[in-house]
């Protein structure tokens, strides 16, 4: 078997409980089949000086990762990955934050994660790079010689080509995305959304349903959508520690219903809105007060930025409104917990509780719902209640639907939870958990492991299809291929539109895009 070696910005620390679903199902995944992980080791040293590489090796896992300076923390993670490709790619315009500093940094710590993992790769590795904060890392590593398969998975939704657009230095991301042989996606929309740009946009045309070609380029899209691991679920939760974690949810005196929410405190969950929807329901059901609980597990994320600061007080606020009209001496409606737990808690909770209310409202996937699926009593199990706008809605049909914008469609579809029969609870819990199963964490990586491994796309195995002309890139083709300059970087003029990403050492931004100065 080839050896794997994972590349993403957060890596997993085993000892500790992760938030965030990236690492979640990568060390899973990873811990079966052995490997190399690199990335950030969530340090920040003060300059770039201080910046070195160190290995640890745990089970069959080796984890290579490197500190951020504290200029490449502030520009590159907060700012151009979470103050602009974040809020883009989740349909938040409003919220994204540009700056051309933000962009070098990014495209600096991509270089300098491409020249520390190059030494590392053996000729036939392959190399799966995760999610949005990496996306040139391929195109680096290309330039310094790296000729393995290199596989792309993007955890977060991909936009329509009318908001991708907003992005100033979208093409040069999109140029660099053509690096990577396998591109992976969450669901057939982003899988849509993203063809979509490579054939309007860049002159792209579909081979097959999953096979684009864009220039010299041939793509593999398709999706994968991530899962669970259903079995260390169902164990966590069924432990005698889980039982009387969930006795305690239930001890006597305390409410009947309790619903639970998991999720980063990240504007994109819909948190807020969450909170009015239970306040609509305490509104229109006013039996429920008493007999029904809201307890939000929210651990802080990314607080330095501004919009998720604002997010904490909006959600401390509104559960002290709440708490405030509804509460009573022995009743306190909304429970809000601010920190991270660890994941056998979280399983027990998920047992205990009789709704699952995962209400987003823009996510990739969002496995906390398959997560409740997971650690239901599949005799007694809970109702989940879910967003259109998860990824998850495509495939776990049998959940209640909700539109998260619509605090009163949300109180409806929990009173329906509430009331529902048992039999139509066992019904619907146990079609989800069948699907859940289907497409757990280990099917999601050998899926997309099996696709990157396999050979790559030949015009013999697309029989019939015509071969499209191959100046298809016209809108940026360079009109000459230049050449590496002294200093290692491309020799790139302003005027010069190009150099094709993917064969192209060190590039910066603004110097292939941009053909004229950002005033
Ligand atoms: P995202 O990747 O946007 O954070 P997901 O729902 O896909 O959203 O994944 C979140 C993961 O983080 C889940 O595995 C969940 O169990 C975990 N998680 C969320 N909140 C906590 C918490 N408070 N403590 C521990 N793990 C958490
Ligand atoms: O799932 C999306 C994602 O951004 C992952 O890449 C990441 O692990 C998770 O959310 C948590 O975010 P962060 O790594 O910024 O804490």
């Amino acid at each position: 078997m080839k050896r794997l070696v994972v590349v993403s910005n957060r890596v997993a620390d085993p000892g500790c409980p992760a938030s965030g679903g990236l690492a979640v199902c990568i060390l899973d995944g990873l811990k079966e089949r052995g490997g190399l992980w690199f990335g950030w080791n969530g340090e920040v040293v003060a300059s770039e000086s201080e910046i070195g590489v160190s290995c640890r090796r745990d089970g069959q896992v080796t984890f290579v990762t490197m500190p951020f300076s504290e200029q490449d923390y502030k520009e590159h993670y907060l700012g151009f990955c979470n103050a602009a490709l974040w809020p883009v790619h989740h349909y938040r315009l409003d919220l994204a934050r540009f700056t051309p500093e933000s962009c070098d940094a990014y495209s600096r710590v991509n270089r300098r994660f491409a020249e520390a993992l190059a030494p590392q790769l053996h000729p036939d590795d392959l190399v799966w790079v995760h999610d949005y904060h990496l996306i040139p890392v391929a195109a680096e590593l290309r330039a310094r010689g790296v000729r393995n398969r290199i596989g792309f998975f993007l955890h977060i939704p991909f936009p329509p080509p009318d908001m991708l657009v907003a992005v100033p230095e979208h093409e040069w991301l999109m140029r660099a995305i053509l690096a990577y042989d396998v591109v992976g996606f969450q669901t057939s929309a982003d899988q849509a959304n993203f063809c979509r740009f490579l054939c309007e946009a860049m002159g792209g045309e579909m081979l097959t349903s999953d096979v684009v070609h864009v220039g010299c380029r041939f793509v593999t899209a398709s999706v994968f959508p991530a899962g669970v691991c259903v079995d260390s679920f169902v164990t966590m939760a069924t432990q005698a520690e889980a039982q009387r974690r969930i006795r305690w949810l239930h001890r006597r005196g305390e409410p009947r219903i309790n619903i639970i929410g998991v999720d980063r405190l990240d504007y994109t969950k819909g948190l807020p809105d969450r909170f009015r929807s239970f306040r609509r329901l305490l509104e229109l059901h006013p039996e429920n007060c008493k007999a029904v609980t809201l307890m939000q597990i929210a651990p802080p994320t990314r607080e330095e930025v501004k919009a998720y600061a604002d997010i904490r007080h909006e959600l401390e606020a509104l559960s002290g409104e709440i708490n405030g009209q509804f509460g009573d001496f022995d009743w306190t409606p909304v429970r809000y917990v601010h920190r991270n737990v660890p994941r056998e808690t979280l399983a027990a909770l998920y047992r205990g509780s009789q709704i699952g209310l995962v209400t987003p409202l823009r996510d990739g996937m969002n496995l906390v719902a398959k997560e409740y699926i997971a650690a239901q009593d599949e005799t007694d199990p809970g109702v989940l209640v879910l967003s259109r706008f998860a990824g998850a809605a495509e495939d776990l049909e049998e959940a209640l639907i909700v539109n998260p914008y619509d605090a009163d469609e949300v109180a409806h579809a929990m009173q329906r939870a509430i009331s529902m029969p048992k039999e139509e609870k066992i019904e619907r819990h146990a079609a989800l958990l069948a699907r859940v199963r289907a497409r757990d964490a280990h099917n999601w990586m050998e899926g997309f492991l099996e696709a990157l491994d396999a050979p790559p796309f030949s015009w013999s195995a697309s029989f019939s299809m015509p071969a499209p002309k191959i100046d298809a890139l016209r809108p940026w083709t360079p009109t000459a291929h230049s050449s590496a300059a002294p200093s290692g970087r491309a020799t790139a003029s302003r005027g010069l539109r190009s150099a094709a990403i993917p064969h192209a050492p060190s590039i910066r931004p603004a110097e292939i895009i941009r053909t004229e100065p950002r005033a």
